[in-house]
């Protein structure tokens, strides 16, 4: 049996699930898991909270709770959240567990001896007046590369490059320049790993090219040596040091992806270094930490000796736009996504968002009016509307009960066919990542067999009725079947009311294209599917926006 690891960017355990984290990579990496499982791959999706780090510590600070306290509130919410929205993790974890503590110091170790690692003596930033030194999200200012204002020193928003030395930089407490301190940390050597990440990019055909593009240029430009050290409390302690420092938010958290398989799969039996080294490793990200995953989370796994293979998919998409304009927590220009699933149902959403995110850079659109349109049209009054009429006329025509055929015509042949390539031709898509285009032939199928039931115009009683009736009532099965990783929910609704015992989820995929439901097969009570979305909904939930 295939095997499969997915694991989606780790949520900083600071703040609630927004529509922006979910259709980029949750959403995505879940749909991918759920045709994996059922298309015959023993596949696992982690995912963990990422604990550690500045922002998390001034946030902690600010609301007088303990890192710890602050941190657990915000495992225990995300996962709600991402469970309410059909985000089916195999087991949802944190950076800060002891399995991945231990697993970094480990880590750290191995990098030592294999000669990765030096200590340096480095001027750091040091604000005065707050009495502490300043790494990271405590110090804004221009970005040396792009010359972007504003920037956190870790990270440039802008370009996406980590800045090696962030120009006019303020204390991001108290706003005023910071003083520089001497201190003693350690670095990663980077720079060491050019030719290997060189030779991966270039051997590895499943990342994206345009990807990989920049990220080849980044080491042409060459790579910077990487501070993993931090002068603060929160975060995973150095092994063997005396000096209360800790290791960078970074460096711990991607091992996360490895010790909570570990963690995972050696619980319940299961050889998690074999198992990972077996797998199709998927590591779904948003493009804003492209740096961090095709470079230093690499470079990482090499210098330990590759003992747990490198990503062979990183699937990286754009940024969610809300209204045309970017998300923002502080003018809250954004959705929540518990505030969402107060309002619609959560396979609506997944639904809408997975026909609008392609498998690209590209940003994407949130778009309320196109929201409601989109899932009345095309959900509703698409699909919704065949596996109603299909099922309705069924039971109202033959009691529910599938009447046998005659000799199929043209259309029955060419519908038939449709059944009989739709899973390998949907197949083909899921694996490629695009997803959205293969929500697109499902609604393409939809829409073939809601044109073919209105042309044999089975209410009429004449001669091929019985036929559609019976092809008709199969590919509501088969849509069931095909609309599974999507929309989990709806389509096991669609598979109790067409009669089929059991769970659509451990239906085999391959089974859509199969005339499975035969003479005589009872089907379900059918009942609407879906509710339409109310245009003066949609003009409240967007004066909700900005305010
Ligand atoms: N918490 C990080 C972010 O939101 C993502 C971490 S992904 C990891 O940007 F794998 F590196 F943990
Ligand atoms: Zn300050």
């Amino acid at each position: 049996m295939k095997k499969a690891i997915i694991t989606s960017a780790l949520p900083y355990a600071n703040g609630e699930i927004h529509l922006g984290h979910v259709a980029s990579t949750y959403l995505p990496a879940d749909i991918t898991t759920r045709f994996l499982k059922v298309n015959g791959t023993e596949a696992y999706y982690f995912c963990a909270s990422d604990d550690f780090g500045t922002p998390i510590l001034i946030q902690s600070e600010k609301e007088n709770k303990t890192p710890e306290e602050y941190v657990k509130v915000w495992n225990k919410r995300d996962l709600e959240d991402f469970t309410s929205f059909g985000i089916g993790f195999d087991f949802f974890y944190r950076t800060s567990s002891p399995e991945n503590i231990s697993f970094v110091q480990q880590v750290f170790k191995k990098l030592q001896e294999n000669g990765h690692i030096y200590e340096k003596e480095i001027i750091q930033f040091y604000c005065t007046i707050d009495k502490k030194f300043l790494p990271d999200r405590y110090v804004l200012g221009r970005c040396p590369y792009c010359k972007a204002e504003e920037q956190y020193s870790d990270l440039c928003e802008k370009c996406g490059r980590v800045p090696e030395e962030i120009e006019d930089p303020k204390c991001s407490i108290c706003k005023n320049p910071p003083t520089k301190e001497k201190t003693r940390h350690y670095f990663f050597k980077l720079t060491n790993f050019a030719d290997d990440l060189n030779k991966w990019l270039e051997a590895d055909s499943y990342l994206q090219r345009d990807v990989k593009k920049y990220v080849q240029n980044w080491i042409k430009e060459g790579l910077v040596d990487w501070d993993i050290t931090r002068d603060m409390n929160w975060g995973v302690p150095i092994p063997a040091s005396t000096t209360g420092q800790v290791f960078y938010g970074w460096f711990d958290n991607h091992l996360a992806y490895i010790s909570t398989a570990l963690k995972f799969l050696n619980d319940r039996g299961i050889n998690g270094k074999d198992f990972w080294n077996d797998a199709d490793i998927y590591h779904f990200i948003g493009k804003d930490i492209v740096y961090h995953h095709y470079l230093f989370l690499p470079a990482m796994r090499i210098g330990i000796g590759n003992e747990f293979k490198l990503p062979d998919y990183i699937p990286t998409r754009g940024h969610l736009m809300l209204q045309s304009k970017k998300i923002s927590k502080s003018r809250n220009w954004y959705i929540g996504l518990k505030d969402f699933l107060g309002i619609y149902p959560a396979d609506y959403l997944r639904f809408y968002l997975a026909l609008i995110t392609p498998y690209s850079q590209d940003d994407l659109n949130f778009d309320w009016e196109e929201f409601a349109s989109r899932i009345n049209s095309e959900l509703i009054g698409n699909i919704g509307n065949f596996v109603n009429r299909a099922l309705g006329f069924t039971q109202k025509s033959m009691a529910g009960v599938v009447p046998g055929t005659t000799e199929f015509d043209q259309s029955d042949k060419d519908a038939q066919e449709k059944i009989s390539k739709f899973s390998s031709e949907l197949a083909v898509l899921m694996q490629d990542n695009s997803l959205d285009k293969a929500l697109k032939k499902i609604i393409e199928f939809s829409a073939h067999f809601n044109q073919y039931f209105q042309k044999k115009e089975p209410w009429k009683g004449g001669a091929g009725s019985n036929n559609c009736i019976l092809i008709s009532v199969n590919a509501v099965r088969s849509l069931a079947i095909s609309l599974y990783p999507f929309l989990p929910e709806s389509s096991q609704k669609i598979w109790v009311q067409v009669g089929m015992d059991g769970l659509v989820s451990a239906t085999p995929w391959n089974s859509m294209s199969e005339l499975a439901i035969k003479e005589g097969h009872k089907i379900g009570i059918s009942s609407p599917l879906f509710k339409k979305i109310e245009a003066s909904d949609i003009e409240a939930n967007k004066a909700k926006l900005g305010k």
